[in-house]
């Protein structure tokens, strides 16, 4: 549903400016947004334009957040870790104000070297070099390492 003619911003003004060349990420779930920004590693100390709509009315989610990053386009493990929290996210590359390339983000089976179990007993979390591996679930995620299940506050998981 939502493709085309009744897109999300056809009706009144842009709530958020339009960017000429960068990421729209669009569809996250209500309040998600910040997460986003965490995943992505944007605080605002490097001085990237970004923009962000939370709570915004959609006719494909009731509420949905939309993150504008300038000048950026995303890695496919940043999409990979964004899928966990904003799995109906549509990721839009823009050129030149245009939208070049749209896709959904879609669920790996697992993410590596991006979430820290919070285990401290996990081997993972010791002074060993072990990168991190979590088993992506239907509903959370899960150490490869020691099983700790993860389902709320994923985005807090994720290395600096
Ligand atoms: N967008 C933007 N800057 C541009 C082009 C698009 O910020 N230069 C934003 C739009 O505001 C929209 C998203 O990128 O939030 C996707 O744009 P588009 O594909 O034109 O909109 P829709 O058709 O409504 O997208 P969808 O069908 O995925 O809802
Ligand atoms: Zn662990």
């Amino acid at each position: 549903t939502g493709e085309g003619s009744f897109g999300d911003t056809d009706d009144h003004a842009l709530r958020v400016s339009k960017i000429r060349d960068g990421t729209v990420i669009d569809h996250v779930r209500g309040g998600q947004s910040l997460n986003v920004l965490a995943i992505l590693g944007i605080d605002g100390d490097d001085g990237e334009e970004v923009s962000i709509g939370m709570n915004v009315p959609s006719d494909r989610l009731a509420r949905k957040d939309i993150v504008k990053v300038e000048g950026r386009e995303l890695s496919q493990d940043e999409v990979d870790v964004l899928s966990l929290i904003a799995p109906d996210a549509t990721i839009n590359i823009v050129r030149e104000y245009e939208v070049i390339e749209k896709h959904r983000v879609e669920r790996p089976d697992a993410v590596d070297g991006v979430l820290s179990c919070p285990n401290p007993g996990c081997i993972t979390t010791g002074d060993e070099p072990v990168t991190s591996s979590f088993d992506v679930l239907e509903d959370g995620v899960r150490c490869a390492y020691c099983g700790t299940i993860v389902r709320d506050g994923i985005a807090s998981l994720i290395e600096t």
